[in-house]
């Protein structure tokens, strides 16, 4: 490993920059500066870059207590100035790796971070990509980047490595500071000193031999949730079909102790990294004559679940009389999951627009997304932003229906079961509430 970047990690003198402060990215930079380091992070947009500076945090795992000394003791910044990597020894990437609406990679986030670093590399620096991609990302598209605009080499002037992110935005017990880091370099060395960074944040690291082999790590762990979800997707189904109630079958599995991990039905898969990560190892794939049937299968049932919550709720309807055009339904949870603000890619936004599409007046409750916006797609054309609307008696009597999409541990759903004419649940939120006629579960008998 070389000697001086080594020696300015190994005594934290090192400053790292971090590029895209987001979900990944600000907890990185402050497990970094909590570490001892100077890091600034490097974002577009001002307001977040306004807001930490201000030690305001927008991430819901990152408090404001945190934030607030490594801010006031220069620990911690932020700026939208590109400029500001020419004093760091070490770059981390880590902004959206977002799809097409055809579902095919969308890299113009990576390809403009690698831009905006090549021109301020000098040797010794040390780029990590964190962005989930597909293998290849870090060698074919970062690096000729970075070695185009600066004139200088990976293989022996700077230190390219890729090292994914498994960061659980909620998740209490697995944090930055205690979730193992896989680390791939370019070169054994890359690898060595990636890893000697990672290190001093706290977390075991495990090197692999390439970046190749790194990126292919972060894509297996999320097409394993993506194809096992949709394997319980699919058996709810028909459980619910054969009127077993799929919710108690995995209680029931669950009490063996090896060989079965429990995944759970619901409306569809949401957020940055199951719903779209597949698809970038499926494109890539036919890169190489390769068909991944499993995920295309699995993306095929996951995304199929919003279609199957809105037959519910017009199902639902049809009981008492009435049809889904025209009627009110209240969508409870739009956050892609539990107890976090991240509505990105949330099956929610099917369900809302599913509905909208076959005439229904929609409104929504979510704790923690005050405003959501829908369509602009081809499913509703023009987008509509919608509020979240208060959880009063008066708003449940205004559904037809209430529909839980994600359900979150603030929210009192026996008081929803109470008040409404009727809930359609996709995720058990109401488990607590008994067997009732007007609870519809998804993936559990339908009731008489
Ligand atoms: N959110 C997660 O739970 C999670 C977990 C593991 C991996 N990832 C991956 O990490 C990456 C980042 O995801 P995220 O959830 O943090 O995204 P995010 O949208 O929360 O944050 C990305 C940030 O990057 C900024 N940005 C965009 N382009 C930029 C540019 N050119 N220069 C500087 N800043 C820029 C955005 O303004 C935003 O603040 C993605 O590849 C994602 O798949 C996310």
């Amino acid at each position: 490993m070389n000697g001086s970047l080594a020696e300015k990690i190994m005594r934290r003198t090192a400053h790292v920059a971090v590029i895209g402060l987001g979900y990944v990215g600000l907890p990185l930079a402050v497990a970094s500066a909590r570490a001892g380091f100077h890091a600034i992070g490097v974002e577009v947009n001002p307001e977040r870059v306004e807001a930490i500076n201000a030690a305001h945090s927008y991430i819901e795992d990152v408090g404001d207590d945190t934030l607030r000394p490594l801010v006031e003791d220069g620990l911690l910044r932020a700026t939208t100035d590109y400029d500001a990597l020419r004093d760091a020894d070490v770059v981390f990437i880590c902004v959206p790796t977002p799809y097409t609406s055809q579902r095919t990679p969308d890299l113009k986030y990576v390809i403009q971070a690698a831009e905006g670093i090549a021109p301020r590399l000098h040797p010794q620096h040390l780029v990590v990509l964190q962005s989930t991609t597909y293998p290849g990302t870090t060698v074919e598209v970062v690096k000729p980047i970075l070695e185009r605009g600066s004139g200088l080499s990976a293989e022996s002037d700077f230190y390219l490595a890729f090292s994914p992110e498994r960061i659980d935005p909620g998740n209490r017990r697995w944090s930055a500071y205690n979730t193992p880091k896989v680390v791939g370099g370019l070169t054994a060395e890359a690898t060595a000193v990636a890893a000697a960074f990672l290190r001093q944040m706290g977390a075991p690291v495990h090197e692999v031999s390439s970046p190749d082999a790194a990126e292919l790590t972060k894509l297996l762990e999320n097409t394993f949730r993506a194809v096992n979800i949709a394997l319980v997707n699919e058996i709810a189904l028909l459980a619910e079909r054969m009127g077993i109630d799929f919710w108690e079958v995995i209680e029931a599995a669950k009490t063996k102790p090896f060989g079965f991990m429990p995944f759970y039905p619901g409306a569809g898969v949401g957020g940055h990294c199951i719903p779209i990560d597949p698809y970038y190892l499926l494109w890539k794939a036919r890169e190489y004559d390769f068909y991944t049937h499993f995920i295309e299968l699995a993306a095929e049932t996951n995304e199929a679940m919003p279609y199957h919550v809105v037959e519910l709720v017009r199902r639902g309807l049809g009981r008492a009389g009435k049809a889904l055009k025209g009627a009110h339904i209240l969508v409870l949870g739009v956050a892609f999951k539990a107890d976090i603000g991240d509505a990105r890619n949330s099956p929610a936004l099917r369900v809302l627009e599913l509905l909208v599409r076959d005439g229904a007046e929609v409104r929504y409750h979510d704790p923690y997304v005050p405003r959501y916006t829908i369509g602009g797609d081809v499913f509703v054309r023009e987008p509509i932003t919608l509020e979240s609307a208060p959880l009063d008696e008066a708003t449940l009597r205004w559904a037809d229906a209430a529909v839980i999409v994600t359900g979150h541990r603030v929210v009192d759903y026996g008081h929803i079961v109470e008040h409404a004419a009727m809930v359609v649940d996709s995720c058990n939120a109401t488990a607590a509430c008994g067997k009732q006629d007007k609870i519809i579960r998804l993936g559990a008998p339908f009731p008489s």
